[in-house]
């Protein structure tokens, strides 16, 4: 739901050693207080450190109150949207949120009996609100799903949530979690902490689940989704990926960018630029993952993108993604997760080379009839040809 629409900050508190949680007030009683809940997601325009203003997506944790939601957000050092968060979000200041997503709630989850829920870092965000959830409705006398959760963090002072995921597990029959320490050496392995990451065997010892979430970064998220597809074949698939797939540094040898350019007829003067590294998005998939082959090495000199039927082409931005290099010129193009999940920047390869990624949204026939996803597709060398048709979304002719 698109929105744009100033929210104040009610409180902060600081949850783990980097990450703070946010409450977040809606002016009362917008349209949005009933769009917003645990396992939805919100788009904020805020300024990074360097005072440019960017768009950051983040999982809604709880809903305290129908006008009031809380975020939790990790300080990253990397002087983004998150550290300023952390600098500048005061009780009283405002962030403006530009639209609200997500479709994997506690409904999603309670539709099934045995549940994996598997978190890198962060990305424990949506675990934490869905098990709230869950907690509340057992109060209630609800039946729930059993759930495992598996979190991975780099260090014990990483871990988000600890003393209330800790406290469910104790006092809850259906709940059971372990920790996965993997950058910090720990003494011993216990019940509820572990060194490493989860092994194979681990994972087919679990009870069978009949749905699985992952929630992490892009990369965490492929890979993770790999291993659950070999381990639990006929497991649903929910995925929250949160960073986009990591552009290659350009060789040395690249061109300079000044070329001309011709915008399109109707084309907004500007686009946001460089957008996300923490971006929430959640899609429930059970489509094949589409993997690429490992790229080539070598970045080549001078790469073009040119638009079907319009006449519009310019030098590519090296190492940036084909959405970058697009809203870079202003050509209108849809996204929301800018991580190969949602699919919205769907569009066609005519002609051309170019590097993919591995997304979470094309199948093998989509590639080979020419589909590819913005967000995961990086020019390469000569022209790149794309079709797009109005709104960003790929035209089914070649
Ligand atoms: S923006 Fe979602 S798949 Fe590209």
């Amino acid at each position: 739901m698109n929105a744009r629409v100033s929210v104040r900050c009610d409180s902060t508190a600081l949850e783990a050693g980097n990450v703070k949680v946010f409450a977040l007030r809606l002016p009362a009683s917008h349209g949005l207080c009933h769009d917003i809940g645990p396992g939805r997601y919100v788009a904020l325009e805020y300024a990074d450190m360097a005072g440019g203003m960017q768009q950051r997506m983040y999982s809604v944790t709880r809903k305290p109150a129908p006008d009031v939601f809380e975020i939790a957000v990790r300080h990253t050092g990397t002087q983004g949207v998150a550290d300023r968060l952390h600098a500048s979000l005061e009780q009283g200041a405002a962030v403006t949120l530009l639209y609200t997503g997500g479709d994997i709630t506690v409904d999603a989850v309670l539709a099934h009996r045995q549940v994996l829920m598997w978190a890198g870092g962060i990305g424990v965000t949506l675990p934490i609100a869905l098990l709230r959830e869950l907690a509340q409705l057992a109060r209630d006398g609800r039946p729930v799903p059993r759930v495992t959760l598996y979190l991975c963090c780099p260090r014990v002072q990483d871990v988000s949530f600890l003393h209330e995921l800790l406290e469910l597990d104790l006092t809850c029959d259906w709940f059971a979690m372990q920790v996965f320490i993997t950058r910090q050496p720990i003494d011993s392995d216990s019940r509820h902490f572990r060194a490493g990451r989860p092994s194979d065997q681990m994972l087919a010892a679990l009870p069978l689940p009949d749905a699985v979430l992952l929630c992490g970064g892009h990369q965490f998220a492929l890979e993770t989704r790999l291993r659950v597809r070999a381990c639990f074949p006929h497991a649903q698939l929910l995925i929250e990926s949160f960073s986009a797939p990591k552009a290659k540094a350009p060789t040395p040898s690249s061109v300079p960018l000044a070329m001309p350019v011709q915008l399109p007829a109707g084309a907004p003067a500007a686009m946001p630029l460089d957008i996300p590294l923490d971006l929430p998005l959640n899609e429930a998939l059970n489509a094949p993952i589409n993997m690429p082959p490992d790229p080539p090495t070598a970045m080549p000199a001078r790469a073009v993108i040119a638009i079907a039927g319009q006449a519009l082409s310019w030098t590519a931005d090296p190492g940036k993604s084909l959405l970058d290099n697009l809203e870079q010129q202003g050509v209108p193009i849809r996204s929301q997760c800018r991580s190969g999940i949602c699919g919205s920047c769907r569009l066609r390869i005519i002609s051309g080379d170019c590097r993919r990624e591995a997304d979470f949204c094309l199948d093998e026939q989509d590639v080979r009839d020419g589909y590819a996803l913005a967000c995961c597709t990086y020019p390469t060398a000569g022209e790149l040809t794309v079709a797009l048709q109005a709104g960003g979304l790929a035209t089914g002719a070649a």
